[in-house]
Parts: structure tokens; sequence; C-alpha cells
């Protein structure tokens, strides 16, 4: 895997304007953006700045509100990508984002309208609506809401929970990355569904939050205790669904005390993200005959067409109190490729966002 570069390259170009930015006649529109650079035969991101062209028939110029730092955003550096192809040397970063349409030649995103896509690592993103969601305006739900709750982080854990999980009032749950922003969702579905939930993280700050302001049974802190040991402490029934998002050792533990028929949600494999030789497969594999288990890769993007079933159930849990999310905000695009280490040092508290400009 091609490890991430720690330097960053600058490039500012300054040119003659296209475009008009908030009215202003004649000023220079200047979009800044992250593209990706190979140095070394590693992968960098490249500040650059460029004009902001003149909008064609059909197109909106959106400026970008916030940005989502998400751990996929790792393998889309790889030279293999992942689910999605790898970002190409030389392209804006990949990533998703809402803003709000700020010019517009296209009459289903007329200014002002809020959306969320992919719009990428920088300031202002050119679309033509193309795989494109507008926002509702409600000025009860924070803009951030829906890329903690009711965007995909929600309905990756909605349909890997119950769509592969498939939980049963009084079976056993045990979730990894649980203080995380899909973690945490999928244990308090968990409990809404009637489950006794474990949860896996990796700060006393983070267990006690999950206990005590998410109500699951149990948290362990695999950091500091042993988790086999606490796996069979908390969960006295064994484990009958467990939801994946970090792999290794963890998975491994995790597999030797599986029920008959358990099922495993492979959401998330981030303890190997980094990975620079090949990492060791589950050595308990044989579990998963033996219990005749089932384990299935889950791909959030499989499920946009079901949007509608989730935000339904999440914003009823929502309004009712029974779900709560946190989000984590760092202002300024350019603290990009610094604030993603976050997720993979664990110093993220809840969904990893970057404010890009102000609402
Ligand atoms: N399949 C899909 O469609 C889909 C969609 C969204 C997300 N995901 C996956 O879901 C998982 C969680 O994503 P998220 O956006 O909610 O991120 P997140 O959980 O908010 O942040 C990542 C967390 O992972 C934990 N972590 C990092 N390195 C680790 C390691 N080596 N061992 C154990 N834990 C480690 C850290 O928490 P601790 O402090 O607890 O270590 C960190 O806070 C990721 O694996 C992601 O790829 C999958």
């Amino acid at each position: 895997m091609t490890a991430l570069c720690d330097r960053l390259f600058r490039k500012t170009i300054n040119g003659n304007a296209g475009g008009i930015l908030n009215g202003n006649k004649g000023e220079s529109a200047v979009a800044s953006r992250y593209a990706t650079r190979r140095c070394d035969r590693r992968i960098g991101f490249e500040w650059t700045q460029e004009p902001v062209p003149t909008l064609g028939e059909g197109q909106i110029l959106i400026h970008n509100i916030y940005l989502s730092l998400d751990p996929t955003n790792r393998g889309w550096l790889t030279e293999g990508g992942n689910y999605l192809p790898p970002v190409a040397i030389g392209e804006v970063m990949r990533g998703f984002g809402i803003g709000v349409v700020e010019q517009s030649r296209n009459s289903d995103f007329p200014e002002g309208t809020f959306v969320q896509g992919f719009l990428g690592w920088q300031d202002y993103a050119i679309a033509d609506g193309t795989n494109l969601y507008e926002l509702p305006k409600d000025p009860s739900i924070p803009l951030t809401a829906y890329l903690a709750l009711f965007g995909f982080i929600g309905m990756t854990a909605y349909f890997g929970l119950l769509d592969i999980g498939k939980p049963k009032v009084g079976e056993t749950l045990v979730v990894s990355g649980a203080a995380g922003a899909v973690g945490s969702l999928v244990g308090q579905i968990g409990k809404i569904k009637g489950c006794r939930v474990v949860g896996i993280a990796g700060s006393e700050e983070k267990c006690r939050w999950l206990k005590d302001e998410l109500g699951f049974d149990a948290a362990i802190n695999y950091k500091t205790e042993s988790v086999v040991e606490s796996l069979q402490q908390h969960c006295p029934d064994g484990i009958d669904v467990y939801f994946e998002n970090v792999g290794g050792e963890i998975l491994d533990l995790v597999l030797s005390l599986i029920n008959l028929r358990a099922r495993i949600v492979l959401c998330g494999l981030i303890s190997q993200y980094n990975a620079t030789e090949p990492v060791p497969g589950p050595y308990n594999l044989s579990n998963i005959l033996n219990k005749r288990a089932k384990l299935e890769g889950f791909i959030v993007l499989d499920y946009f067409n079901r949007a509608q079933e989730a935000l339904v159930d999440l914003s009823q849990w929502y309004a009712q109190g029974k779900i709560k999310y946190r989000v984590d905000v760092i202002d300024g695009l350019e603290n990009a490729p610094g604030t993603i280490n976050k997720l993979f040092d664990g110093t993220n508290q809840g969904k990893l966002i970057i404010r890009v400009s102000e609402e």
C-alpha cells in the first residue's frame, strides 16, 4: 500500500477569474483546493488556487461549507483504491461534503439551495447536479447533522446493523470502534431493538460516554483491558451480532466467542488502512464454520436508493431523544491533511468534519 506523504506542497495560480462571486463584479474569484501529488513513491497533497471558471449551461457553483473526513479517504489514496477507484494524481481529493449553491444555471438547484454530495477537498465546486442531494431547510436541524446522523453515516449504522446483523430482542451485540461516528449509532440502534450492547473503544472518556450518555450495557477499553476477558465478563450468553469497524486482533478475539448462527457485519477494518505490509488473516476463522456463522461485507453506497427508510426511523428516534451523536468540527480547509490523522490515532470525538466556510 502506498504510504501518505507527510509533506504538503503549495502552488498558487494567479489568473483572471472567470466567475463572479457574491455579486462583486470584477473581484478576483479564486478557488482553493487540495489535489493529490506523488512524492518519493508516496502520495501527498498539493494546495492549489485557481480562478473560478464561468458556469456553463446546466452548471452550478457551490460554496462548500462542511467537508466530511472519513477513514475511507485513506483507501482512495492507495494504488488500487477500495470500493471506489483511487483519486488520480493531480485530481482534487475526493470528499463528501455540504455546500450552498452560490450561482446557478440549473433550474433544479436555484441559488441558496443547500446540497450534499462528493464536493471534494476544495472551497468551491462546480457541478451539473448529478449525484447531488438537496437538503431540507429546517432551522431546528444543524447542517452537521446531515453528515453525522441523517447522511451516509446514519445509513451505514442503520442498514449495516438491521439488514446484515439482523439483531433480535434479547441478543448480544458487540460493536468495535464503538465511540466513533458509525459505532456510536450502531450501539444505540441495537439498544432500541432490544439487544444487550457491548462497545469496544480506545479511551476511558469514550467508554464513559458510551455507558453514561448512550446507554450501552458495557464498554471495554481495548488499550487498557484484556479484551477477551472483558468480553467473557460482559457477554455471559456469548455474542450473536458483531459489528466490525476495526479488524485485526479484536476480530479474532470476538470470533472466539460467537454463538451458533452469529452474524458479523464487516463494515470497516480501520486498523489495517495504513498497513504497509500484508496483514495477517483472522486465526479463528474455523469458528465461522463451527458456529455456522455468517460474515458479510457491507458498503453503504448500495443502500442510497433506500435512504428514506433510514431517514424516517432515524428522525423519529432523534426527536424522541433515543439517539444522539457528536461532531468534532475543525476550522479551515487547509487543515484537512493533518486533521484526518485524528481518525487513525483515535483523537476524534465523534464525526470528524472540516468547516470550510461559515454557514
Ligand atoms: N462500509 C461502509 O459503507 C462504511 C461507511 C462508513 C464508515 N465505514 C467504516 O466504519 C469505520 C468507522 O468509521 P467512522 O467514520 O465512524 O470513524 P470513527 O469511528 O469516528 O473514527 C475512527 C476511529 O477508529 C478507531 N481506530 C483507529 N485506529 C484503530 C486501531 N488500529 N484499532 C482500533 N481502533 C482504531 C479510533 O477510535 P478508538 O479511540 O476507539 O481507537 C477512531 O476514533 C471505519 O472502519 C470506516 O471505514 C464503513
